[in-house]
């Protein structure tokens, strides 16, 4: 009886499954999870062709930088593989001690936790804070991670239209007066590379005393000065309780990190699932992250000729006629419109040689389906000139 019930319901699973619409994208058209045979750089190898990666997070260019790989070879030598354990308990290290007080050092703040997965950061700077019976406004367009955290506080949630201060206006207003409020944004928003209007959406936030808690995964390392981040570039750190982000993007590792003042992040220490119930940050991630951050503060070269890449590139994708969803950063979109369109116009820039992502509805609203694109510091001149020549050839093609 038992068996039987069993097997019924891993028919129905697997029914699920196979009913799936983008499992079935995936295996029509085969478009994600593609194993890269090499890499140098934003060079890397695909089923023994050279191609140039146009959708990586490495937005500084870092993870190929000698001095961050020594750093990381070191860090492997003198602490081994990996910690074994979560930090609570047999896990903590002088490594992370060192990388959370550079973080805050470099971002202003009192303090910071570093978790294995900037995901787990994100989950934890809400899931520490938010309880039952208050109310967070979030940002339409928030990351997967960011609903992820709404979701395990159990705290309600009010939506606002997306990076619209008038909308959160409204939405706070018919909150009830009396409840705790949090506010959950991204400083850079990952898809849209759109710069949240944190002057006017602050200005909304202290009239109703937010919490404040803002992702800036994309952000860090990308604005502010010297790369420190959105709310440095708007002059607003002061304004801001909690700053996540993650270490695979500008920092060239993996992990993430929550930052805020001296007793929060000791109270996210003792109270946070993530952060009791999951391993540590392995020595050469963390080590890789601190020589990345080192490295953006003594070579200052690479932050700004990720702008200029960013606006060659992005002046070239205008001059083409494609829609770049008002992106301002170096996390371009390229909006298309149609699956069709999408893997048509993917497809083709891969023919030349460019890697790019496809994302399509339900990830993104319907209507939006777009490639990803994002540049970085390490693409160089004649890189671009590639990459110009492959958009100009996959507009015709599509
Ligand atoms: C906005 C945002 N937050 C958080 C994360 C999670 O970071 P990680 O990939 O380091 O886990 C991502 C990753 O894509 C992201 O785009």
């Amino acid at each position: 009886m038992a068996f039987s019930l069993f097997s019924t319901t891993t028919r129905l699973i697997r029914e699920r499954c196979r009913a799936d619409t983008a499992t079935k994208l995936r295996l029509k058209y085969a478009p994600y999870y593609h194993a890269m045979e090499a890499q140098t750089g934003p060079r890397v190898r695909l089923k023994g062709r050279d191609m140039i990666m146009l959708a990586s997070n490495d937005y500084l260019g870092l993870s190929f930088h000698p001095k961050v790989i020594e750093a990381a070879r070191a860090a492997l030598l003198e602490w081994g593989t990996s910690p074994t354990g979560a930090r609570i308990s047999n896990g903590s290290r002088a490594y992370h001690h060192q990388l959370e007080e550079q973080l805050a050092a470099f971002l202003g703040r009192e303090a910071c936790h570093v978790h294995a997965a900037g995901y787990l950061s994100c989950l934890s700077g809400i899931g520490a804070f938010a309880q039952k019976g208050d109310i967070i406004l979030a940002d339409k367009n928030i990351h997967s991670c960011l609903w992820d955290g709404i979701r395990l506080s159990t705290a309600d949630v009010e939506r606002f239209s997306h990076n619209n201060p008038d909308d959160l206006r409204t939405v706070a207003s018919h909150a009830p007066a009396a409840a705790p409020k949090l506010l959950v944004l991204e400083g850079v928003y990952s898809m849209e590379g759109h710069i949240a209007r944190l002057p006017e959406i602050m200005a909304v936030a202290q009239e109703h005393g937010c919490f404040t808690v803002l992702d800036d995964a994309h952000g860090f390392g990308v604005l502010g000065r010297g790369g420190r981040g959105t709310a440095d570039h708007f002059g607003l750190n002061d304004q801001i309780d909690i700053v996540c982000g993650s270490l695979s993007k500008s920092l060239a590792s993996t992990g993430g990190f929550v930052a805020g003042s001296r007793d929060l992040i000791e109270y996210l220490r003792t109270h946070s699932k993530q952060t009791i119930f999951s391993a540590a940050l392995s020595p050469s991630q963390a080590a890789a992250a601190g020589a990345a951050l080192a490295v953006l503060q003594s070579e200052p070269e690479h932050l700004e000729r990720l702008w200029s890449n960013t606006r060659k590139y992005t002046a070239m994708l205008k001059s083409l006629g494609l829609d770049t969803w008002g992106s301002e950063t170096p996390a371009v979109p390229i909006v298309l419109g149609s699956k069709e369109r999408v893997y048509y116009f993917w497809q083709a820039l891969l023919e030349k040689g460019v890697f790019t992502v496809m994302s399509i509805a339900p990830a993104v609203p319907t209507g939006k389906d777009l490639i990803r694109t994002a540049i970085s510091a390490s693409h160089t001149d004649e890189q671009l000139e590639q990459i110009a020549e492959a958009m100009a050839y996959a507009v015709k093609k599509s």
